[in-house]
């Protein structure tokens, strides 16, 4: 299997995917665009289960981008209700395989529905230390940007932080992602080879993977692809080869 190639001490903490390709997946079989949606929380089930096999702790998936809404309403409809099922479903499995879930965007806009799932879910699983899962819905990289900026101007005007105290480590500590480490591996499916406004601030070192598998097709032999590319990179910050390899 090609899983045993793959070096158990050199796998990425945090990977990242864009779930790309739903609808192009299902308009190549002739289908309905919302059908490839569906088929694509197969993906997620499978990808899930995959990361926590591979003992990889932190997975962040992007789901629905604040760009999103400009989508037709009965496609973002679809997509709000595949995702409540989504985690009404998956609830037990989160549960027994200790695994906490966690989102990053602005939840406020979302439905009710989703609001309380998620809520829900959330509370539930928080205390779970496996893997943390965490879905970006209604995520912008320069919504949260403007939104960590704000903060921390309206900290300072309060005298709660000092303006000589700001700095990356307290930027890191307003982001949503402020309990993730930073993205070692950022996985785009469906061929486009783009960030799409995805986790700019953390993405800074990571090593980007682009494959023209289209979402619903990706499984775990495709993330072990990925993986055993990524395994075959030299992540040298800035640093030379030679100091890396000392
Ligand atoms: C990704 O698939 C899912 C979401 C953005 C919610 P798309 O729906 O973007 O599929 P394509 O890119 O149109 O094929
Ligand atoms: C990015 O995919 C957003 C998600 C995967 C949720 P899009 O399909 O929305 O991105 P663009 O429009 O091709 O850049
Ligand atoms: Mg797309």
């Amino acid at each position: 299997m090609m899983n045993n190639n793959l070096d158990k001490d050199n796998l990425p903490k945090h990977i990242a995917i864009i779930m790309d390709g739903n609808g192009r997946w299902a308009a190549k079989k002739g289908l309905d665009r919302v059908l490839g949606h569906n088929i694509g929380v197969e993906s997620v089930q499978e990808i899930v289960e995959e990361t926590l096999n591979l003992n990889i702790p932190y997975l962040t998936l992007y789901a629905f981008s604040t760009d999103n809404w400009s989508r037709p309403k009965d496609e973002i409809g679809t997509l709000m209700k595949l995702l409540v099922k989504y985690l009404k479903s998956e609830f037990d499995k989160l549960i027994k395989n200790n695994i906490r879930l966690n989102t990053i965007g602005d939840l406020s806009a979302l439905p009710k529905a989703v609001q309380n799932e998620v809520k829900r879910v959330s509370g539930k699983t928080k205390n779970n230390k496996k893997m943390v899962l965490t879905i970006a819905l209604n995520y912008g990289a320069r919504e949260e940007i403007e939104y960590v900026v704000k903060k921390i101007a309206s900290e300072v005007k309060n005298n709660t932080i000092s303006l000589e105290n700001v700095d990356q480590s307290i930027i890191n500590k307003h982001l949503y992602t402020r309990n993730l480490p930073d993205v070692d591996l950022l996985i785009r499916t469906s061929g486009e080879q783009r960030v799409s406004n995805f986790l700019l601030w953390q993405i800074a070192y990571a090593e980007l993977y682009f494959t023209k598998v289209y979402w619903p097709d990706f499984g775990k032999k495709d993330l072990q692809k990925a993986l055993l590319n990524y395994q075959n990179r030299e992540r040298r910050f800035g640093k030379t080869s030679e100091q890396i390899n000392v």
